[in-house]
């Protein structure tokens, strides 16, 4: 098992016609030995070319990565004893299962009881005992998936790779093959590095998240701390779905107190909301300039029976029952807004309803750079 250690790490892909792609900008980041870390962002951000870079597939433009405190820069991909999972895992199709896994170790020269014996404890943890006379050809695309991640296991890597492993699954499959990984991992301990562009899949298997925006690192901590405290607005967009409610404004006089008021929208009256202790404190001194206020759907609760005084006014656009929730998607003061309610009542397109925020939950960003307070 392994340590991984990133950094000033940077990768400039140059092009002839055009400015140099800079895929990856000087990030530092330390994978711990047997952490579960995972790398997450849009498409393009960087990812792939990371772990590409960890895997010696491709060439460094700057910094250092080392594994186990051995620099590995100018170590040869096969010498570094790491092993990768693609999203396009090309499995050998004239062979069965028991070769597609014991194939890395016949070329090593492995001895043939050992390889045996690998593949066999491989095939245990991962179900495949009753596969392994089949061909590719006749698994299905999760079983196929299982296979490609056993090759990586029979190997013993200190270092996992996994680029979007899943994504060519269906979304049952995905979310099996998820939980399988995360057992997977805990029964292995090895050091596992994952990539992948859903959110979703990041915060359920991750030890710890990396957010990667435009080759450059967001934020690095556990999900519910990521989820919880979001460093930026990016972060705070990204993770989470339906994603945060933001709402532009600045704090202003508003009836004789201080207030989070919203930026005008055309034929809508401003939202005024009552700032608590803490987001006063956390407002500091920028009293009249552009903020961001967040709001995760959860806190945003409806308002049934007699609306209470200090309750918003709301209108549904869109209801989506999801079975244990309904999303709904609603307009307020002229802003989008989402409110994650319970699926008990049936809501409809155009429906008023009121709302209250729950603004001891709520959180502030400046809106010029995108920082949280
Ligand atoms: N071989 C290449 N030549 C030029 N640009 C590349 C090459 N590979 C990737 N890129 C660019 O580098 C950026 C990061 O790509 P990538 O690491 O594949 O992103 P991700 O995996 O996060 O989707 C993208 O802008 C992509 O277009
Ligand atoms: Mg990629």
């Amino acid at each position: 098992m392994a340590r991984v250690v990133i950094e000033d790490l940077v990768k400039v892909y140059p092009q002839k016609n055009g400015p140099d792609v800079r895929a990856v900008r000087g990030i530092n980041l330390t994978v711990a030995d047997g952490e579960f870390m995972v790398l997450v962002g849009p498409s393009g951000c960087g990812k792939s070319t990371t772990l590409r870079m960890i895997a010696g597939l491709e060439e460094i433009s700057g910094g250092r990565i080392s594994i186990d405190d051995r620099l590995v820069n100018d170590v040869a991909p096969k010498d570094r004893d790491i092993a990768m999972v693609f999203q396009n895992y090309a499995l050998y199709p004239h062979l069965s299962v028991y070769d597609n896994l014991a194939f890395s170790l016949k070329l090593r020269q492995v001895p043939k009881r050992e390889i045996d014996e690998r593949v066999r404890s491989a095939a245990a943890l991962l179900g495949l005992e009753a596969l392994l006379g089949r061909k590719p050809r006749a698994l299905s695309g999760g079983q196929r998936q299982r296979v490609a991640v056993g090759r990586a296991m029979v190997r013993q890597p200190k270092v996992f790779l996994f680029d979007e492993p899943l994504s060519n699954l269906d979304a049952q499959m995905r979310g099996t093959m998820r939980t399988e990984l995360s057992k997977l991992h805990a029964r292995l301990r090895a050091t596992m590095i994952y990539v992948t562009h859903d959110q979703m899949e990041a915060m359920s298997m991750g030890d710890r998240i990396c957010v990667l925006k435009d080759g450059d690192i967001q934020q690095v901590d556990e999900p519910l701390a990521i989820y919880h405290r979001p460093a930026n607005l990016f972060v705070a967009g990204f993770i989470g779905s339906p994603a945060m409610n933001f709402f532009r404004g600045a704090i202003l006089p508003a009836a004789g107190q201080e207030a989070f008021v919203t930026d005008y929208a055309e034929g809508a009256v401003p939202l005024t909301l009552a700032l608590t202790a803490a987001l006063r404190e956390r407002a500091g001194e920028r009293r009249g300039q552009p903020l961001v206020l967040g709001l995760r759907p959860e806190d945003v609760h409806l308002v049934t029976g007699q609306p209470l005084a200090g309750a918003l006014e709301a209108e549904v656009e869109v209801a989506e029952p999801m079975g244990a929730e309904t999303h709904l998607y609603l307009r307020c003061g002229g802003a989008p807004c989402v409110a994650r309610v319970r699926s008990a009542d049936r809501y409809l397109p155009g429906q008023t309803v009121h709302l209250r925020f729950d603004l001891e939950r709520a959180h502030l960003f400046e809106a010029a750079s995108g920082r949280a307070l």
